[in-house]
């Protein structure tokens, strides 16, 4: 994907000039200032931290009107002295511009500052969770997403979303792996690029864009044992060839913003990383926004034993390029003195605070600080079309594991269906990880979904039949009751949403609690048994994908989950996704990825090669999988030519035929691998694809243009080459299938 750099718009002649004479203006409390964003403090709420009460209202334990109510301290006497940039986790039209005012009108300078928030996939009307978006593989509908997430918390006076997560992910025991794109990094940067379009629009300064936060520099989904926060150790080629790239294209599509990462990198925490912050992202990707660290980690430098005390970790962490602490306290009470005495030089500090209200200028924040008003946030919040579009979203998301018989679609007139599982009518649990704003009232159940869907004459038998976690079976028997009376029984099980997200890694990754067990006592009614899968992650369902008839990957779907999961399993909606992440039958296989390097002793049927000795190598479902209620045939691949040269182009071109019965989408998927290099290339690497919308008996013809240039890879000396010689290249329905040809590059 060659993009233009959309980054050198955020220099212009004339705001650099108002900066300049702005800055000439600044005390050097006023420029700390600008570097600081904190959360409004919460007064006597049960004697918790602020990040302890979020933490309970992530978790259901406090409802958003709870929270709301809370005492709370919005630091208006210090947004007053002009010492606040920016602030966190203020919602609401009315707050945000009161706040908002007390800076232009009240503070020396009437700088604005800037309202954050996690919005990660949507504001109230909640999407599905960004692995799921992914699965769609449908860039338009994915950006149009972001764009609502945009128009929503912008109407609600938030300027910033710390989102896309970029991280690429190759370990489902990493909870976070929930709010990414999966583990391939082609199809990573394309959804990057599309989520910063997104949010930003074409233009900042629109008063439906919020800025776009490229996160969490570097590397986060690499943590050593999937475990969240840990250390990263990696090549710097690995790092630039798999890790870095989705940043890049988040970079180049203009994201104004990037946060730093938790987690060290061969030994230097990111937030405190020159070669990352500095040489990488504002030499190599040109970046001219501004970077905010991650919650507490300029502190936490001191945590990681990379610095002594918290001045020593301000002073790194700013030297290195970053410019916005997100934190009460380490860059206002650690910098003044350093800042004083010359350790750390003017220039250095100067350019932070430039960077911050670059930013604030091309959001036109000095001319139009208040974007919005009560009447706007309550017209735009939740209205029809955004939750038509949560639907569209919704089902797009979702992937077909497995159709035996197609037992799937089901007739609306069924006499009896059972529908169980904890998951089944269960509202809070579709919102998914890092759904703040999002609540449980706005969600329509999968049950609810299923009955506006069957006719008038089916009965639905509903039962639970155990908790998602524990070790209770006593509802077992309702539920086998309800199975053994119905045609088919629909099981709706899996994790709840915060199993994944932050700080909620697993070492076991099958389903929690008693529901396997569950479902293997409905499978004992030999009744139809379709499992729908509610997670944030790749689950180890052997059992399930040995014994159930179907299976729906659904994720967590968001406000509309019932009405997305209805349309598939009554085939208003021919399902159409396909994995972004490798189901492993085991957690012993992980990490388990579709794009791994070649081995010398690849796995065979002798004992001396890649394997194991007590299950698969193989992964229970592939990257790119997933079925449709049609089929689909590949015949015919040609490429434009079979010699070329790294500066020129080639088209693949395939005849995809819908073989069955109904329309139906197609992912068509192109990988490629380079055959001998200086360096261990990948077995095969997604390059291009297009989803193809076919009726039944028709074929296409697909072409999908690939850029030589950009299948090469980073030699010893860390310089990006492509190397002349023999390439493979396969275009098929998933990383395991397809057809295959050739081609040579020559010099
Ligand atoms: C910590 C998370 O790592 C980050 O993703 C999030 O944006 C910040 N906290 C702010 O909530």
């Amino acid at each position: 994907m060659i993009m233009t750099n959309k980054q050198e718009k955020f220099i212009r002649e004339d705001y650099e000039k108002k900066i300049d004479e702005l800055i000439a203006k600044m005390t050097l409390k006023e420029k700390i200032g600008q570097l600081v964003q904190i959360s409004p403090s919460l007064f006597g709420a049960f004697g918790l931290t602020v990040d302890e009460l979020i933490q309970k209202l992530v978790n259901g334990e406090l409802s958003p009107e709870e929270f709301e109510k809370l005492d709370r301290d919005y630091h208006e006497d210090e947004i007053r002295e002009g010492i606040i940039g920016s602030m966190g986790g203020v919602i609401g039209a009315e707050k945000s511009n009161e706040l908002q005012r007390i800076a232009i009108e009240e503070s020396r300078l009437g700088i604005p500052m800037l309202f954050g928030l996690d919005v990660i996939h949507g504001f109230r009307t909640v999407f599905p969770i960004p692995l799921a978006e992914a699965c769609s593989f449908d860039i338009d509908m994915i950006k149009k997403s972001a764009r609502i997430a945009a128009k929503e918390a912008s109407a609600a006076g938030i300027h910033w979303t710390f989102a896309p997560m970029v991280d690429i992910s190759r370990d489902p025991r990493w909870g976070r792996i929930a709010e990414g794109a999966g583990e391939d990094t082609y199809l990573g940067s394309v959804i990057a690029a599309a989520r910063v379009e997104g949010f930003q629009g074409d233009d900042l300064s629109d008063t439906e864009s919020i800025l776009a936060c490229a996160k969490h520099f570097a590397a986060y989904g690499a943590a050593v044992a999937g475990r969240d926060y840990n250390t990263v150790d990696m090549s710097l080629q690995t790092l630039h060839e798999v890790y870095l790239p989705p940043f890049e294209a988040a970079a180049k599509a203009g994201a104004a913003t990037f946060m730093s990462s938790f987690n060290d990198i061969n030994g230097v925490p990111s937030t405190a990383n020159k070669y990352l912050l500095t040489d990488v992202l504002r030499g190599k990707f040109g970046f001219n926004g501004f970077v905010v660290s991650d919650a507490n980690s300029v502190a936490e430098c001191v945590v990681h034993g990379h610095s002594a005390d918290r001045k020593e970790a301000s002073r790194k962490a700013l030297l290195a390029g970053l410019d916005m602490d997100m934190s009460h306290g380490t860059f206002r009470e650690d910098l003044p003195d350093q800042a004083a005495d010359g350790t750390i030089p003017e220039e250095v500090l100067n350019e932070a605070v430039r960077r911050i209200l670059r930013i604030k200028f091309m959001m036109g924040l000095f001319d139009n600080p208040y974007r919005t008003s009560k009447e706007k946030e309550e017209k735009t919040i939740l209205c029809a079309e955004h939750i038509e579009a949560a639907r569209e979203m919704a089902k797009r998301s979702i992937v077909l594991l497995k159709n035996e018989n197609n037992i799937l679609p089901l007739k609306k007139n069924l006499k009896k269906i059972a529908v169980v599982g904890p998951l089944a009518d269960n509202a809070e649990e579709m919102l998914g990880t890092w759904a703040v704003t999002g609540r449980a009232e706005d969600v329509v159940t999968i049950l609810s979904g299923i009955k506006s869907k069957v006719s008038s004459e089916t009965e639905i038998l509903y039962a639970k039949g155990c908790e998602i976690t524990g070790d209770k079976d006593a509802d077992f028997k309702e539920a086998v009751e309800a199975a053994s009376k119905a045609d088919v029984v629909i099981a709706v099980v899996g994790e709840k949403s915060d199993m994944s997200g932050e700080a909620s890694s697993r070492m076991y990754l099958d389903l929690p609690g008693k529901q396997e067990e569950l479902l293997k006592a409905l499978h004992e009614t030999n009744k139809p048994l379709i499992v729908v899968l509610i997670n944030g992650r790749p689950l180890t369902i052997p059992w399930v994908s040995e014994n159930a008839a179907s299976i729906v990957e659904a994720w967590q779907l968001g406000i509309q989950s019932g009405p997305a999961v209805a349309d598939v399993l009554f085939g208003d909606y021919n399902p159409s996704g396909k994995l972004v992440v490798t189901f492993p039958y085991s957690v012993g296989q992980v990490p388990i990825y579709y794009n791994h390097p070649m081995t010398g002793r690849p796995a065979g049927k002798i004992k001396f090669t890649s394997k194991y000795i007590d299950g698969p190598v193989e992964p229970l479902y592939p990257f790119g999988f997933g079925l449709s209620y049609t089929t689909f045939s590949y015949n015919n691949l040609v490429l434009s030519s079979t010699e070329v040269k790294a500066n020129e182009k080639l088209i693949i071109s395939v005849d995809v035929t819908n073989t069955g019965n109904v329309a139906g989408e197609e992912i068509v998927q192109v990988y490629v691998s380079d055959v001998t290099a200086s360096r261990v290339r990948p077995v095969k690497e997604l390059k291009g694809f297009k989803k193809i919308l076919l009726q039944p008996g028709q074929c296409e013809t697909v072409s999908i243009e690939l850029n030589v240039s950009e299948l090469g890879f980073y030699n010893e000396n860390l310089e990006y080459i492509v190397e002349p010689g023999l390439f493979k290249i396969y275009a098929g329905p998933n990383s395991k299938e397809g057809l295959e040809g050739e081609f040579n590059v020559y010099e």
